[in-house]
């Protein structure tokens, strides 16, 4: 009996055609023994590189990676996807994800009969399901061609459409950057990288380039150009989309145990918070904190906003217990007319938000009210999306007021004891987010 407590598969990495793809199974391997799930997408040439046996292939630098992410791919943890593939799913209407396998050409098949919904017409397209069922976009290793591409929106196979077709507001992207040291050094590529770098701008996904580094590189010159070390690109993978310690719960022991203290270590961090707050409290309403000091992380707020997308968008929004106005700005940005309102009580964090509303342009739409979150007065009336971050007590408190409202209630952390079983709920980075749709 297993659980996976993510419904998207974590990494779309997309490999192009350097010679540093000779390092992509020993990432794959890293990504594996972290728990992300992983589809690799390969342009032409990196099929080059990954199929090959030459002396630029990752067969000949690393066979023995090489060796075990087979096992990975011909047991359908690892999936591979190549360009050539998008027209191959059409031809057969095949499931979308396919193994390691060579191609067989299908051009003989006869013409299958179009699928229609409601007397429209459907068609399976490969980049769309691959761009909306992955996580996070990583691009490693990046070639400076792949790079022209993307930075000027060309799209012509599998991988630069599904770049094309990236949730830039949403969904975060790493790209790593492999290149002879003289192509690195022309004035073009930092000019790409921060064209690149700029889509993901205000947004909540959030885009690094990772790398590269100085060496000796492959074709003998020493200097920039080398793809990062495969460990600093899974550490960079890791603090987007945090330590997935627990991806099943079942009934192995260690794992359960594993999870167990996890919980603990959370539990004690948000009393310790609490406490703390206690302690800090001069005045100013401190001794009423009810919210962990903690902000959300942007990947909980574009997990929530992609779900409530799903579930039809947000015309308003409630935060009670705002902190830095960080969902606020983020709903504002993500739902066009989308009017919020934030409740928070420490004086300092007001003023934080109130700036970030000032500095995101978002004043017409987004205003904070000071004071207690128990109090109805300071809720701006309903709301269609309700966000609370408390802590259990206070949620507690804050349920029975809710109860009854016809609205979507997101919840950071804890859970209502009262409540029926969340219609939604993901773990990211260590914490717990539900969603309630009671409309
Ligand atoms: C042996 C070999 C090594 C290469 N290494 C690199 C590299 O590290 N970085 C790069 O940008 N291009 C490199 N190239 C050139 C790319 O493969 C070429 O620009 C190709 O068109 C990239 O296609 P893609 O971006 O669609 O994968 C290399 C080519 C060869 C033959």
């Amino acid at each position: 009996m297993s659980k996976t407590t993510t419904n998207t598969r974590d990494i779309l990495l997309g490999a192009t055609g350097s010679i540093g793809i000779v390092k992509v199974p020993s990432l794959i391997l890293l990504l594996h023994s972290l728990n992300y799930t992983i589809t690799l997408v390969l342009t032409e040439k990196a099929a080059w590189f990954w199929h090959g046996t030459h002396r630029g292939s990752c067969n000949a630098y690393d066979p023995e990676s090489v060796r075990r992410v087979r096992e990975l791919v011909s047991d359908g943890t690892v999936k591979v996807v190549e360009a050539r593939d998008e027209w191959r799913t059409l031809e057969g209407d095949s499931p979308t994800l396919r193994s390691d396998e060579p191609n067989k050409n299908s051009s003989a098949s006869p013409p299958l009969p179009p699928k229609t919904k409601g007397g429209n017409f459907l068609c399976p397209v490969l980049h769309i399901t691959l761009r909306s069922t992955h996580r996070l976009l990583l691009i490693c290793p990046l070639s400076a061609n792949s790079l022209a591409k993307y930075s000027t929106g060309l799209s012509d196979d599998t991988l630069s459409c599904v770049v094309r077709a990236w949730e830039v507001k949403s969904k975060p992207a790493l790209f790593c950057p492999a290149m002879n040291t003289a192509m690195w050094d022309h004035p073009i590529t930092s000019t790409q990288l921060s064209t690149l770098k700029g889509f993901w701008e205000g947004g909540v996904g959030g885009c690094k380039i990772v790398g590269p580094k100085s060496k000796l590189l492959a074709c003998g010159t020493e200097g920039m150009g080398a793809l990062e070390e495969v460990e600093v690109i899974g550490r960079e993978v890791v603090s987007f989309l945090g330590k997935k310690i627990i991806t099943t719960i079942d009934k192995e022991e260690g794992k359960v145990k594993r999870k167990k203290d996890m919980v603990k270590a959370l539990l004690r961090k948000a009393k310790e918070e609490f406490q703390n707050s206690k302690k800090k409290g001069s005045g100013g309403g401190m001794e009423d904190k009810v919210a962990p000091i903690s902000p959300s992380s942007d990947l909980v707020i574009s997990s929530v906003l992609q779900e409530i997308k799903l579930r039809g968008g947000a015309s308003s929004v409630l935060d009670l217990g705002c902190g830095d106005g960080r969902w606020l700005t983020a709903f504002c940005s993500e739902f066009d007319n989308c009017s919020c309102v934030g409740v928070e009580i420490d004086e300092e964090r007001v003023e934080k938000a109130k700036e970030r509303i000032r500095v995101g342009g978002w004043e017409g739409r987004a205003r904070i009210e000071r004071g207690s979150v128990f109090e109805e007065g300071n809720w701006g009336g309903g709301a269609e999306v309700i966000v609370v971050y408390l802590f259990r007590e206070a949620m507690e408190r804050i349920g029975k007021m809710l109860s009854g409202r016809k609205c979507i209630v997101v919840s950071v952390g804890f859970l209502v004891k009262s409540w029926r079983e969340p219609d939604w709920e993901k773990r990211i980075g260590g914490i717990r987010v539900y969603l309630w749709d009671n409309r």
